[in-house]
């Protein structure tokens, strides 16, 4: 077998990653939780081949072919190509790697995690290797060894200098907590970002609230882990929610400050808060990565309220071709007048969401066998 096809998922932090301690080997400054989000929405696929007739290394990402040079990519073949349990005549044969996601580049969506999680579960099988492979992903995207798992997944940050005991652990699986649902809310946006990885350098660099964060997150972890095992909704929502506050207000406290949220990004903050204050309970929670789009947690009975209540303050734009609710069939609940009066606040004018992606937490990455599902042809090349 000189080919594999395989498809990889998402994943969202809810105790966020931010910071380096090892730029080069990726090793972060202290763990992080995330779900991983079922691929029949989101994944990203790809295949790798190698063949004797290759002259040289390739890829190709989302149809345009890429330098395959790239000091991270790199990180990831060294590492198979030493772990490869191929006799090294074939070790040594050039690999063709064609990889696409699902879901467009402009959801915002770490769709590195997904890339890098994908490449090395395809390599680890095409390489024949056993064991943990979220090491050799974390040297890709470091966000991207939770990818390489299912369900709940907890990062370990790890104290290991050559960074062999930062790697990724399922908290539980997928099926542990079947009621909990994300939403993520693409918001438009046209402001230019810093990438995660200057972005964290800057706050390590700078930021004192940084170094305050380090300090507390472990005990943070520890009870977001145990919400999840519990399957606590109030404490998992608020965690999610603080978090997500604290790891901005570092980002505002890094200088030049990395600004990655908008005010779209503020109203469905103050959305979550004051739906949770009406029905008197916690209910939804928000969290945000490196940029303006939301993605809330919240459990499967309580979304078409949500969607109700969201379709209301931040109206579709009618005239707009894009496909608006992907993901899970749903049908949203228009609120009361009641809970209208409650909530008080103003109605954005239509398509400041651009759309947004039902879905829920899902298993770790796939083989495919289809070979009429493979991204390179028997030769090698891209099919399109
Ligand atoms: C805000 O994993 O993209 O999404 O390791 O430099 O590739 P590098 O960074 P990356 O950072 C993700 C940061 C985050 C939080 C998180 O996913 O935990």
């Amino acid at each position: 077998m000189n080919t594999v096809t395989c498809i990889a998922p998402v994943n969202i932090a809810v105790i966020k990653y931010w910071g380096k301690r090892d730029e080069v080997l990726i090793l972060p400054t202290n763990d992080s939780i995330s779900a991983t989000l079922d691929m029949d929405q989101l994944h990203a696929k790809t295949t790798v081949m190698i063949s004797p007739d290759f002259k040289e290394d390739r890829i190709w990402l989302n149809d345009k072919e890429e330098d395959i040079k790239n000091a991270r990519l790199q990180n990831c073949l060294k590492q198979i190509r030493k772990r490869s349990q191929l006799p090294s005549s074939i070790n040594d044969w050039k690999i063709h790697i064609c990889s696409k996601n699902n879901f467009p580049t402009a959801a915002g969506l770490a769709s590195s995690a997904a890339g890098y999680a994908c490449l090395t579960a395809a390599l680890a099988k095409l390489y024949k290797i056993e064991g943990d492979i979220s090491t050799v992903a974390r040297s890709g995207s470091g966000s991207a060894c939770r990818s390489t798992i299912g369900g709940f997944v907890r990062w370990y940050m790890g104290s290991d200098k050559c960074g062999t005991d930062s790697l990724a652990k399922q908290i539980v699986p997928a099926s542990h907590w079947p009621q909990m649902r994300i939403l993520v809310l693409v918001v438009s946006d046209e402001q230019k970002k810093v990438s995660s990885s200057i972005g964290m350098k800057r706050s390590m660099e700078t930021s004192e609230l940084l170094q305050h964060r380090i300090k507390h997150v472990p005990e943070r972890v520890n009870k977001m882990q145990q919400a999840i095992i519990e399957k606590d909704f109030k404490n998992f929502a608020e965690l999610t929610m603080k978090d997500s506050n604290q790891f901005h207000a570092v980002c505002l406290d890094s200088y030049p400050p990395c600004i990655y949220m908008n005010n779209i990004s503020n109203s469905i903050i103050n959305l979550v808060h004051s739906y949770n204050d009406a029905v008197n309970n916690v209910k939804v929670a928000y969290t945000y990565d490196a940029g303006p789009n939301a993605t809330l947690y919240l459990l499967e009975k309580d979304v078409p309220a949500v969607i109700g209540v969201l379709d209301y303050f931040f109206p579709p734009n009618e005239n707009d071709t894009i496909e608006y609710r992907r993901g899970l069939p749903i049908e949203g609940v228009e609120p009361s007048q009641d809970l209208l009066k409650k909530l008080n606040l103003q109605k954005h004018p239509p398509g400041q969401l651009k759309y947004m992606i039902y879905t829920k937490v899902g298993d770790g990455p796939k083989y495919i066998d289809n070979p009429q599902d493979y991204l390179l042809d028997n030769h090698g090349n891209p099919i399109n």
